[in-house]
């Protein structure tokens, strides 16, 4: 820990009508951190990901990637600079096996070269072969390669949770944002889980940025923990610091909150 700091935003806002989904948020994430993002429904998490990787424009405040600025940037141009990311509700294509819906993970990168079209197919076939090269290698990262020829909707939810965190490896991120990836998942598939960020981190040197409603699995692997609520950064820290700060306690009042 200790490294550059990778990933940044500084006094982020966005409203939606009257709603300040986020209120002047500040984050530093040093390079391979795994950082999670926990509060209340509502508190603002999904959005903060959404203004990170240019899903949605803030309306005041900035995003660095390595100390350059992405506010601005299309999705596209975010993601080619290493920013990954999952999304709370699965974005699987039913009807492609495992293999091809990773392979959409590479598409806006191969549809982005203005040369694929020119070169006519030979060169699309070539494209294509190292496309299902590089998906199978995730799968292998993975440890789900077995799955290939699957039908994605064959596979458990679990699993196919864990194909997504796979197709967002194969553009090779910086920075992976998670939003939510154990829900629904049961314990041994938490820790499995758990396993496989701290790889994602340890072999690939990815920094992580995870929201998480998963007490295990927040406070086992994420180096430190940011806690939003009603749009507002309340306390940020380690586990046993958030889990033990009274304005955290006050923000879950009447909800779960155990370590
Ligand atoms: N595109 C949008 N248009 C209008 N309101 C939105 C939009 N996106 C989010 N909101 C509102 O902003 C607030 C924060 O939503 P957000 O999805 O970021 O919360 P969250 O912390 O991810 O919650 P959850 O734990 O339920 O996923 C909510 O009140 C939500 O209704
Ligand atoms: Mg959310």
């Amino acid at each position: 820990m200790g490294g550059a700091i990778k990933l940044e935003t500084r006094g982020l806002s966005i409203g939606f009508g009257g709603l300040k989904a986020l209120d002047a948020v500040d984050l530093e994430v040093p390079e391979g951190e795994i950082r999670g993002i926990i509060g209340p429904n509502g508190a603002g998490k999904t959005t903060l990901l959404n203004v990170i990787c240019g899903i949605n424009r803030p309306n005041e405040g900035e995003v660095l990637l390595d100390g350059q600025p992405l506010t601005g940037l299309k999705t596209s141009a975010i993601a080619a600079r290493g920013l990954g990311r999952t999304f709370q509700t699965s974005r699987m294509f039913k009807g492609m096996t495992v293999l091809e819906n990773l392979m959409t993970g590479l598409h806006d990168r191969l549809g982005a070269n203005p040369l694929t079209a020119a070169f006519g197919l030979a060169s699309v076939r070539r494209e294509e072969r190292e496309a299902a090269a590089q998906a199978r290698a995730a799968l292998d990262f993975v440890d789900m390669r077995r799955f290939e020829s699957y039908e994605s909707a064959a596979l458990s939810f679990g699993q196919q949770r864990v194909i997504e965190i796979a197709r967002a490896l194969i553009s090779e991120p910086k920075v992976l944002l998670l939003d939510e990836p154990a829900v629904g998942l049961s314990l041994p598939r938490v820790a499995e889980l758990d396993r496989l960020l701290r790889r994602i981190r340890d072999e690939r040197g990815v920094t992580i940025v995870m929201i998480e409603h998963v007490v295990q699995l927040v406070m086992g692997v994420c180096d430190r923990i940011t806690v939003l609520s009603s749009g507002c950064k309340i306390a940020e820290g380690t586990s046993e610091q958030v889990t033990s700060d009274p304005a955290v306690i006050e923000a879950y009042l009447g909800k779960e909150l155990h370590a």
